[in-house]
């Protein structure tokens, strides 16, 4: 993983256009247990963020904290409780039938598990030609072949010919995750969602699955919403980072402001234990934090964060912190000039993000 350099190619993206705009997005689940002890579990609580062509933004947070519903949800393989997922116009929480279908089209997703996303019984070729099918792309057989040979190619499956026609067994981990990366590509999707795609790999194949998701970047310009456990990773390959704690942005900023001057006391304990190795998500950040990570069914009042905060400690417990929900606010600069800074605001759910004992 060393060799992946910090993120540097900021040129392709348009902040102009938006891919996509989330806005005060909420996924509640009922709960399980009989009626009287249930209690709605609030996944995803409130979240906004936009990503513009060509970015790539990075999900980070412990296990359980709402990635994976935030992403299911952007794709509508979940309906939302409430909240605004704009796409190309249009309001894909509301989306239905054939126009739900086409706005798909634009945002293709990639998984954790290269192994348990493929049929086995399919070949390369029938995996990667099959969206092209389904959407009914391509006017002539010939035709979706050379689009499959031309994503296969764009996916570093080489040569394009030979590996059509192998197998899921007969491919590594990272192999499987480029086919995964080939089926996206085929649709030549503005955005693709990626959640956790190298944590199942071997790291010696992690380098190499983040490198060809950022060359796509540069090369096509498909803007990524990233997600992972792990900020390390995030750092790595993001223009910027959006820290979730229990189905809420705590902290977003680019990724470089984010990593060298953390706001929120949250994101500095996630640093504390992220080394780019592979980290146990849940255990690492409860090494540093006093407490269980709250459940979502029981989501603590006032700063959701306060039942783990070494901050609110330090304060001496504040009484604001137990009793009003944070808002996300702009984070003044602290060390960094303000010139040289990438785009992107850097803000902290945090009511004392701008106090110098912080
Ligand atoms: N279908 C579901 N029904 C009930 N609870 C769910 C469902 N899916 C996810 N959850 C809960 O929502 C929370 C967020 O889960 P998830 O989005 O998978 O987190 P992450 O991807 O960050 O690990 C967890 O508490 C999880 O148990
Ligand atoms: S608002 Fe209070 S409890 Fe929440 S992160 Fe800030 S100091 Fe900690
Ligand atoms: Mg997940």
């Amino acid at each position: 993983m060393n060799d992946v350099s910090a993120p540097s190619v900021k040129g392709l993206i348009d902040s102009t256009i938006n891919v996509l705009e989330v806005r005060e997005l909420s996924v509640h689940f009922a709960g399980r247990g009989r009626w009287r002890h249930r209690r709605e579990v609030k996944a995803v609580d409130g979240v906004s963020f936009d990503i513009a062509q060509g970015e790539i933004l990075a999900l980070v947070g412990e296990s359980g904290c709402g990635k994976s519903t935030i992403a299911l949800s952007v794709m509508r393989l979940l309906v939302p409780t409430s909240g605004r997922i704009i796409s190309g116009g249009e309001d894909l929480a509301t989306l239905r039938g054939r126009a739900l279908r086409r706005a798909r089209r634009r945002i293709q997703m990639i998984f954790q598990d290269p192994f348990g996303s493929l049929n086995q019984r399919q070949s390369v070729y029938d995996t990667v030609v099959e969206p092209l099918i389904i959407h009914q792309l391509g006017a002539t057989s010939q035709e979706r072949r050379s689009m499959v040979m031309d994503a296969l190619d764009l996916a570093h499956l080489r040569p394009p010919e030979r590996l059509a026609e192998a197998y899921p067994h007969e491919l590594s981990g990272g192999q499987r995750q480029r086919v995964a990366i080939a089926s996206a590509m085929v649709m030549r999707p503005e955005l693709v969602i990626a959640d956790e795609p190298v944590s199942m790999l071997d790291v010696s194949a992690r380098a190499g699955i983040l490198r060809l998701m950022m060359d796509l970047r540069d090369r096509l310009g498909t803007s990524y919403l990233f997600i992972t456990h792990d900020l390390a990773v995030a750092w790595m390959v993001a223009d910027r980072i959006a820290v979730v704690y229990l189905g809420r942005i705590v902290e977003i900023g680019p990724a470089t402001q984010i990593v060298d001057e953390p706001a929120h006391p949250y994101t500095r304990a996630l640093l504390s234990v992220s080394s780019g190795e592979d980290i146990g998500a849940d255990g690492a950040v409860t090494d540093v934090l006093p407490g269980e990570t709250p459940s979502a069914a029981n989501v603590p009042p006032g700063c959701r964060f306060h039942p783990r905060c070494p901050l609110f400690v330090q304060l001496g417990e504040p009484a604001i912190c137990r009793s009003e929900d944070p808002a996300l606010r702009i984070v003044l600069a602290r060390r960094s000039s303000a010139y040289d800074r990438p785009p992107g605001v850097h803000q902290s759910a945090c009511h004392f993000a701008n106090e110098e004992s912080s």
